[in-house]
């Protein structure tokens, strides 16, 4: 709603008798309560002018309002009023805990939407990776990935903020903010981290593709890429009903901190690294978290569900145990980020698994991120997206740029 149909609304409920007309000047045509009643497939449907009286002859025991704290973002959310609200029984608390809860389990209907942002917005960022070349900005792709989602999808928001670091960048979480609003120059050799999803009729979907702007990995690229490919896959094949969220999390700290050893970044023992949270220096993020009508979605930490309060975990927006019909992303990633080696390395109880002469190798590296969404089903998971993910798939089709028609095995792996 734009700034100046707000304030036509304001107005329509200070001054009743302006109804008509300021209606008429916002949307050209005042449809009847018939109208709306079936748009939004609802009992009934009255103008809000008319709620107190039609509420006072159904004669309530109790209205409810929502009002409550987001657990991801700590916001409260503003419960409905109305002029005449007080003379009636109103309970604001009964209904978040419920609203959320169901918002947690999706129907079938909001997972056929969910399929369809994670569609288009697959596409979409296959057509940024077919398009990418070095001396391109970054904002040139993040134009593009809009402009696939609202003419091919008729998306016409983004689930957030575009995120497309290129090199160093890779390596900022949520770099693209209006502070750093992805105007680099992409450089030859660098690493893209683009994180970018649409959304339709509300839904989200929330993809990361990280490849060479040049279109072949070098081999510390490919090592790093594939230590994270490897911990996602791990996760999904682990995925199922009644398995805990900071489990999945922690798996694929161990599996980072398995391949980073591989690689030769890290000596020692992983146990040992991870009772000093070695993972979190290099996965300083939450593992995924629930998403639908917002991207970070809510009822992550309902009553009796505690936050984790340990590097990398705390930052969960989830620490439930998984059920059926949720929908989460998962997104492990790791990163070089300058100040977090600077402390692991002054701290001896990590810097003693730092092997420090080939670390340097990858600083300024930045980072890689792999984000897919799925559906907790009865026995696994369904894969959400679906975009070239091995080495070898995103270099054939960096190569070719055509064979759009491609299912990079996503259909073969729909069903783990
Ligand atoms: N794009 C925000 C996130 O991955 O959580
Ligand atoms: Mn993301
Ligand atoms: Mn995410």
């Amino acid at each position: 709603m734009s700034r100046r149909t707000q304030l036509f609304c304001c107005r329509v409920e200070k001054k009743p008798r302006d109804t008509a007309l300021i209606l008429a000047l916002c949307f050209a045509r005042i449809h009847p309560p018939e109208f709306f009643k079936n748009k939004y497939a609802v009992d009934e449907a009255h103008y809000v002018t008319e709620i107190s009286n039609v509420l006072a002859l159904k004669k309530p025991a109790v209205l409810l309002t929502l009002r409550g704290v987001n657990t991801d973002s700590g916001n409260v959310s503003k419960e409905a009023s109305f002029e005449g609200i007080s003379q009636f029984n109103v309970n604001n608390k009964i209904l978040h805990p419920e609203i959320a809860e169901c918002r947690v389990i999706k129907t079938d209907m909001e997972l056929e939407v969910l399929r369809y942002t994670n569609k288009i917005s697959s596409e979409a960022h296959k057509e940024v990776m077919k398009a990418v070349k070095v001396g391109m900005k970054e904002y040139e792709l993040e134009s593009l990935f809009q402009h696939y989602c609202y003419t091919r999808g008729g998306m016409r928001h983004t689930s957030y903020t575009c995120i497309c670091g290129s090199g160093e960048n890779s390596s900022v979480l949520h770099y693209g903010h209006a502070g750093a609003p992805n105007d680099k120059t992409i450089e030859d050799g660098d690493l893209c981290l683009f994180d970018m999803g649409g959304e339709y009729y509300c839904y989200g979907s929330d993809i990361t593709c990280t490849f060479p702007a040049n279109g072949k990995f070098t081999a510390d690229q490919r090592a790093v890429y594939e230590a994270v490919l490897k911990a996602s896959r791990a996760v999904m094949k682990a995925i199922k009903p009644g398995v805990a969220w900071p489990d999945m999390h922690r798996l694929a700290d161990r599996v980072h901190l398995e391949e980073l050893t591989r690689i030769g970044i890290l000596k020692g023992n992983v146990d040992d690294m991870l009772k000093v949270h070695l993972g979190a220096v290099f996965m300083p993020h939450g593992l995924g978290h629930l998403l639908g009508i917002d991207v970070h979605d809510v009822g992550g930490y309902p009553e009796g569900v505690e936050r984790i309060d340990e590097p990398g975990l705390r930052s969960l927006r989830t620490a439930r145990r998984l059920q059926q019909g949720m929908v989460l992303t998962i997104e492990p990633g790791v990163y070089f980020i300058e100040h977090l080696l600077e402390q692991a390395l002054s701290d001896p109880a990590q810097a003693c698994f730092i092997n420090s002469s080939v670390l340097q190798r990858f600083r300024g590296f930045g980072g890689v991120r792999i984000e897919d969404d799925i559906v907790v089903t009865a026995t696994g998971m369904e894969l959400l997206t679906c975009v070239p993910r091995t080495v070898e798939e995103i270099e054939a089709f960096m190569a070719e740029g055509h064979s759009c028609a491609k299912s990079f095995g996503c259909l073969s792996s729909q069903k783990q």
